[in-house]
């Protein structure tokens, strides 16, 4: 899927969490002045629908998409708000029902390999690895990929621009996950992008 590639190419998948529906021009405008158009509008604040809605409205070059989508009420919400793609910290069947239905990338959580078998039987061929830190990062996800040698990961949790090298160097990453690019003003933000981006760059 063309969705897919692109978001591969940007390399990193911002999680972003929105207090207010103001703040998503603020973030989603730095994300993308850093060269990172891409953004995880996570449903943890009640407001997430009507973020996601303007950020797909006024941000036509970035790609909106929806995460910590927990249930199928939820997708059918992020979809019709206009989401791109959808990430969960699990892996739900009904999000992936609704997801395949309108054709829209789901990229669910998983730590074991029978949540990666459950992923396949689904047709999906990249997972979220979420907490990637807590569940042992590189060294589970080289275990786990030898594996399931067509899998590819999105680690999230403990990713940063400290450690993000030696996740891009790996093959069977398809791009990091993390809010470590939505902390702080504007500046610090776009900042943040442009070091992430020059790493990825440098290390494909
Ligand atoms: C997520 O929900 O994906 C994580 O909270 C992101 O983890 P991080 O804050 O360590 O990047």
């Amino acid at each position: 899927m063309d969705l897919l590639n692109n978001i591969h190419e940007i390399g990193i998948v911002p999680v972003v969490v929105l207090k207010s529906v103001d703040e998503t021009r603020k973030i989603i405008g730095a994300l993308e002045e850093g060269d990172v158009p891409v953004a995880e509008i996570c449903f943890r604040t009640d407001c997430a629908k009507e973020c996601i809605e303007l950020a797909s409205k006024e941000f036509k070059n970035v790609i909106v998409g929806a995460g910590t989508v927990i249930n199928k009420e939820q997708c059918e919400e992020a979809i019709k708000a206009g989401a791109k793609f959808i990430v969960s910290p699990g892996l739900s069947e009904s999000v992936a029902e609704v997801c395949k239905a309108n054709n829209i990338p789901y990229l669910p959580g998983v730590v074991t390999p029978t949540e990666i078998m459950k992923a396949i039987e689904l047709g999906i061929e990249v997972v979220k690895f979420f907490p990637a830190g807590v569940f042992g990062g590189l060294k589970a996800i080289n275990a786990l990929g030898a594996a399931f040698p067509k899998i590819k990961f999105m680690p999230t949790g403990g990713v940063d621009n400290s450690n993000l090298k030696e996740f891009v160097l790996n093959k069977k990453i398809y791009a990091c996950g993390g809010s470590w690019l939505t902390k702080g003003e504007k500046e610090d933000i776009v900042k943040a992008c442009k070091e992430a981006r020059k790493i990825i760059k440098e290390n494909r």
